[in-house]
């Protein structure tokens, strides 16, 4: 094929695809056996090299058990939440408090939302007038090439949460349990990694880490030739802190020592990872690290991620490293910036190869 007919071919594809407005899933639905050009990943990108020496080297994300946190073992409990945001910017938990009915019926009303017709997902398509809850079937078209194998929607909860009526019947009661345990064990979180920064446990929450609360609910697709695409792009998170339910298929993948290393699913866990604010904040102690998610062949995939940002809504807040964290020895590495400037710039090059944080280094 000539260079110019594939440019075509995938240009038709890519017009088929936007007008169809059927997502990842329409593809899947229409019983389609090979993966169009427009998802396809260079291998060299999905290639994944074990370190030659890996003696030394742990490769498991930390598990931690937060029962703990109350008794006389919560320094234990902190000292290994800062170990984790020092060294992996990734985490897992349990124990953490959220019950495990709250768990299963979100992620049972994100399957519900995207496995209803597409004329019902498409009533919360982009639109200009700022919709609390959008449904994003081309979210990539826009910000990372080659396209990622998922459909997603977003639903904004805190500072504005969104009236009943804004979130589609599919996963309303759902939404508004399970953003309300979010909330309250942000909290719980927060608190701990002040105290792992050696800071009073109100710090964070006391210059709003916790004011902002935006959910990401994504469905990818079982996938027929998986080794040809992602999920998601490998990519930081644009918040302080992100939580995220994933269910027991598997597929998420964190950089570690330049190893993808997987995310092992354990029931009724939840993954904790540091977003780029807080690398910003704490003055890079605390580390938001590059994370991406490989499609299955079998199943559908399902994970919820909830982002502790005000993202794009107004918010004049100046964030800059935390001044108690710095000294002589340890100056400024970062210039001041508010959230909804961050973002946009964000957002533009989501899945560029350097991390946007960096657009910011003093
Ligand atoms: C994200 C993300 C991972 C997953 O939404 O930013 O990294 O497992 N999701 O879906
Ligand atoms: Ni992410």
């Amino acid at each position: 094929m000539t260079e110019n007919s594939e440019k075509i071919d995938r240009l038709n594809d890519l017009t088929t695809f936007i007008s169809t407005k059927t997502g990842v899933k329409g593809l899947v639905d229409a019983e389609i056996t090979e993966v169009p050009s427009m998802f396809h990943v260079p291998s060299s990108i999905l290639s994944n090299n074990r370190p030659s020496d890996i003696s030394g080297l742990n490769l498991t994300v930390p598990i931690i058990d937060l029962g703990d946190r109350n008794t006389s073992s919560r320094n234990v409990v902190v000292s290994k939440i800062k170990d984790a945001a020092e060294n992996w910017g990734f985490f897992q938990v349990i124990n953490h408090g959220v019950p495990l009915t709250v768990l299963e019926e979100i992620k049972e009303s994100v399957r519900r939302f995207h496995e209803q017709d597409p004329e019902v997902k498409n009533q919360y398509l982009p639109t200009d007038n700022n919709k609390k809850f959008v449904y994003n079937n081309d979210f990539d078209l826009y910000h990372s090439s080659p396209m990622n194998w998922r459909d997603s929607f977003t639903c904004y909860i805190a500072p504005d949460p969104p009236n009943p009526e804004e979130i589609p019947v599919a996963c309303r009661s759902a939404v508004i349990e399970y953003t309300k345990h979010v909330m309250e064990f942000g909290a719980v979180l927060f608190q701990l990694l002040s105290e792992a920064l050696g800071l009073d446990s109100e710090t964070l929450k006391r210059i709003d880490c916790l004011k902002g609360l935006f959910m990401l609910c994504h469905y990818y697709p079982p996938c027929p030739q998986p080794d040809l695409t992602l999920g998601i792009s490998k990519h930081t998170d644009n918040s302080f802190l992100t939580l995220l339910l994933q269910d027991q298929i598997g597929g998420l993948q964190v950089l570690h020592e330049d190893y993808w290393v997987d995310v092992p699913p354990i029931p009724g866990a939840l993954v904790v990872n540091i977003g780029d604010f807080m690398q910003l904040i704490t003055n890079d102690k605390f580390l938001s690290v590059e994370h991406r998610v490989r499609p299955n062949k079998d199943r559908p995939r399902i994970s919820v991620a909830c982002f502790f940002s005000s993202s794009l809504s107004p918010n004049s807040t100046v964030y800059g490293p935390i001044k108690d964290l710095l000294s002589d020895e340890n100056p400024a590495k970062y210039k001041d910036i508010t959230i909804p400037e961050y973002t946009a710039g964000f957002v533009a090059s989501i899945f560029d190869e350097k991390s946007y944080l960096t657009n910011y280094m003093i």
